[in-house]
């Protein structure tokens, strides 16, 4: 369920109206999704994850969906000209009005400079450490997710109240075709070589907060609520 803007301010600490963009960056279950989700909640500010906008045009068959499936299937990044298309496409939609919070994008530094000439008032990089692959392959192997809304469960830490059916939508809860261990451990290789450059980008710009994400939900969401504030 979405707060709208206004709601979702309420009580933050975070009072002006400028566009902000909040940046989650991270291994693959390091938690981006289910932070995003909480601070949509908390802040108001619309989330946007690149991997659901991927998958979305793979479950509707476009062309891109076709190209990119097997990338996506095999653990690979998809092309930067389609994922910042994608993305830039969703920015224009005009629904965003006073920030919104960036789950899976930039991936490398390209996308990291593309990134910084898409211009905001305040922009904020939060890089969820996580450094043990075991407690990531054991996240995403357990990981349920709701094809409909993209709703984030597990099986078992959170698992749906219905068994294979989202609380929030009704739709169905299933496992994500790229969350079998040897699809994760693939994910886990591209982010060392592509996304950990990132870091220094960031850190370069004097934007980066690194948070540790090997804490519970709630310990991970109250240290990036410290970095936002
Ligand atoms: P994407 O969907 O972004 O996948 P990812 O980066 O691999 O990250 P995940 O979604 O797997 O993990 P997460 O960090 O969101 O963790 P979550 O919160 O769900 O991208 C998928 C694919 O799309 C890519 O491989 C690529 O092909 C393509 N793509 C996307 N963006 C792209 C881009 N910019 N450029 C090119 N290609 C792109 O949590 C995971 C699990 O852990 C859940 O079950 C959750 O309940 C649980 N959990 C979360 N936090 C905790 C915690 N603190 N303690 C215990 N359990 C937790
Ligand atoms: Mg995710």
């Amino acid at each position: 369920m979405k707060l709208s803007p206004k709601e979702g301010k309420e009580g933050s600490e975070v009072e002006d109206n400028k566009m902000k963009r909040i940046i989650l960056f991270g291994a693959p279950g390091s938690g981006k999704g289910t932070q995003a989700d909480a601070l949509e909640q908390q802040y108001g500010w619309e989330k946007i994850s690149t991997g659901d906008l991927v998958r979305a045009e793979v479950a509707a068959q476009t062309p891109i969906g076709r190209e990119i499936k097997p990338l996506i299937e095999m653990g690979q990044l998809a092309p930067d000209e389609t994922v910042l298309k994608i993305l830039k496409n969703r920015l224009a939609q005009g629904d965003l009005v006073n920030g919104y919070i960036l789950d899976g994008f930039p991936r490398n530094l390209a996308q990291a400079e593309e990134l910084t000439r898409l211009a905001v008032d305040s922009e904020t990089a939060i890089f969820l450490k996580i450094v043990n692959d075991d407690v990531v392959v054991g996240r995403l192997t357990s990981r349920l997710t709701c094809s409909q809304c993209g709703a984030i469960y597990n099986s078992v830490g959170n698992p749906p109240l219905k068994t294979g059916q989202c609380d929030l939508c009704g739709g169905p809860v299933r496992q994500r075709a790229d969350d079998n261990e040897e699809t994760v451990r693939r994910r886990i290789n591209v982010y060392r070589e592509q996304t950990q450059p990132v870091i220094d980008y960031y850190k370069r710009l004097g934007k980066l907060h690194e948070v540790d994400a090997s804490g519970t939900v709630e310990e991970v969401s109250a240290a990036i609520a410290g970095a936002i504030n």
